[in-house]
């Protein structure tokens, strides 16, 4: 269990399947996220996602809580070989959590967890230039812009479109104890 300021974050639960498929089954929480997260977000997408989750050692995926309720999730996926103390960095929350500081405080809480216990080196996510709330976040979490990967991504309605590639490293300063 690892506490934020408004939110934790927690391994996920059996009896998260419901709350998980209701937030998760919704386009506009699905428009920029990777092709790997369904849509339609069917119950049995959630229990194959459940059934990965719930076996996590260490724990990579986490559930965020928020006053008490299943508000989305957030992970790392660790790489290997030549990346080996790097991680992907991946969020999402149900879009009645939206706009209230739940998801920079999540990123915040698992980029802490990640250089301290976890002692990553490196956490990276590449964003869809249009998701401009991802991008908020990933500054506010201390992530910084590395590059513009031109016509990298294709929108799931076709659109080509830049990715954004944000990266923080262990060694950069904590937006926690500079901002509070
Ligand atoms: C991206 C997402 C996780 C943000 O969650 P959130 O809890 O609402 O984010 P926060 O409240 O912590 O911060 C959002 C920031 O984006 C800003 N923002 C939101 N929508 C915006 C928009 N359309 N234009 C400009 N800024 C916007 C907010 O004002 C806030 O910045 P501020 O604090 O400087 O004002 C949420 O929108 C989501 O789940 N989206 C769908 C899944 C997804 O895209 N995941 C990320 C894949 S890379």
């Amino acid at each position: 269990m690892l506490q934020g300021t408004i939110c934790t974050l927690r391994p996920y639960r059996a009896g998260d399947l419901e709350a998980l498929v209701e937030a998760a089954d919704d386009p506009e929480v699905t428009r920029w996220m990777t092709a790997g997260f369904p849509h339609p977000y069917t119950r049995t997408d959630g229990e194959r996602w459940l059934a990965i989750a719930l076996l996590d050692d260490p724990p990579n995926h986490f559930a965020i809580e928020a006053a008490g309720a299943f508000a989305g999730a957030i992970g790392i996926l660790p790489r290997s070989g030549e990346h080996h103390g790097s991680a992907i960095f991946g969020y999402w929350l149900g879009q009645r959590f939206w706009g209230r500081g739940i998801a920079t405080d999540a990123a915040r809480t698992l980029a802490r967890h990640a250089f301290g216990s976890r002692g990553l080196r490196r956490l990276e996510a590449s964003v869809f230039v249009p998701n401009v709330a991802s991008v908020r976040v990933l500054e506010k979490a201390g992530f910084s812009l590395e590059g513009r990967m031109r016509a990298s991504y294709v929108e799931r309605d076709g659109t080509v479109c830049d990715a954004l590639l944000y990266a923080r490293l262990a060694t950069d300063p904590d937006p926690d104890a500079i901002s509070g």
